[in-house]
């Protein structure tokens, strides 16, 4: 596979055409932003680890029937994927209370929300990506009833898939963001999972082992990613 020119480079990974016009390579960097990259910085590994973490999970994802834009690993920082239509609508479920639901409605941190709940946000780094709903998505244009539907759908069946994955590995899955776009008319994840889009919390003492340690400055983020991975089974080699 060629790779062309580079479409797009956004806070952590960079986007290249191929020769192919249905595949891209997306190369996951180590550069490492929060607070919609207020904060930037390098962190060594991040983009190995991220790569190698995100296709162990699409692999999980479709081998529970889940469609995914994963197709395979191409280098340590490098995976060939589909090329979708982005839909502009980012999917968060939570199953523990924290970061923006915490700051948003007071709840106190650590509470178990039952049943998890289902959030749409805009992707849309200039607005600070606010909180949209179905009406908005659809009145704007930005996903149709019938898309919302699907995505809200494939989100919650992750859901039943990483929860068990995790939990497996003494983790809990407190939240995450998917995002999906369009192949040939379907809806298919697309983006990345790993300890960046999601939070991730070891089951016993409740400590944080995802993107929170980078937001909240605690130190060790690359290591507490390769921990979850390890617990997983993730191949870091
Ligand atoms: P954010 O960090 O808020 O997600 P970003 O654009 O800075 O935004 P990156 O992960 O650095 O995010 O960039 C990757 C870009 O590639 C994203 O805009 C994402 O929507 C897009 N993308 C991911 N998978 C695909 C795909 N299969 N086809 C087309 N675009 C994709
Ligand atoms: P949330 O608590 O709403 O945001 P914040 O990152 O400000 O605390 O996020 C819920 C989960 O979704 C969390 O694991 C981070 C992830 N997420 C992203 O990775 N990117 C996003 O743009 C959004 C809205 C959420």
């Amino acid at each position: 596979m060629d790779k062309r020119q580079e479409l797009y480079a956004g806070k952590a990974k960079s986007v290249y055409a191929t020769d192919d016009p249905d595949r891209l390579i997306l190369h996951f960097r180590d550069d490492t932003s929060a607070f919609d990259g207020e904060r930037m910085e390098s962190l060594a590994r991040k983009g190995k680890v991220n790569n190698r973490f995100n296709a162990f999970i699409m692999e999980k994802l479709q081998a529970a029937g889940i469609p995914t834009h994963y197709e395979r690993l191409l280098s340590d920082t490098e995976s060939v994927v589909k090329k979708l239509d982005m839909l502009p609508v980012e999917c968060v479920i939570r199953n523990i209370a924290a970061g923006g639901l915490v700051k948003r409605l007071g709840v106190e941190e650590g509470s178990e929300l039952a049943p998890p709940t289902f959030e749409l946000f805009l992707k849309n780094d200039a607005l600070h990506d606010p909180m949209i709903n179905e009406s908005l998505a659809e009145t704007f244009g930005w996903a149709t009833p019938e898309q919302l539907a699907e995505m809200k759908s494939l989100t919650y069946r992750v859901n039943d898939v990483l929860k068990q994955l995790f939990a497996d590995g003494d983790l809990l899955l407190v939240d995450y963001k998917l995002e999906f776009g369009l192949f040939n008319g379907e809806i298919v994840l697309g983006d990345e999972f790993s300890p960046d889009g999601c939070r991730l919390w070891d089951a016993k003492t409740r400590e944080k082992l995802d993107k929170d340690r980078f937001r909240q400055g605690l130190g060790g983020v690359i290591e507490a990613y390769e921990e979850v991975g390890r617990r997983i089974g993730v191949d870091f080699s």
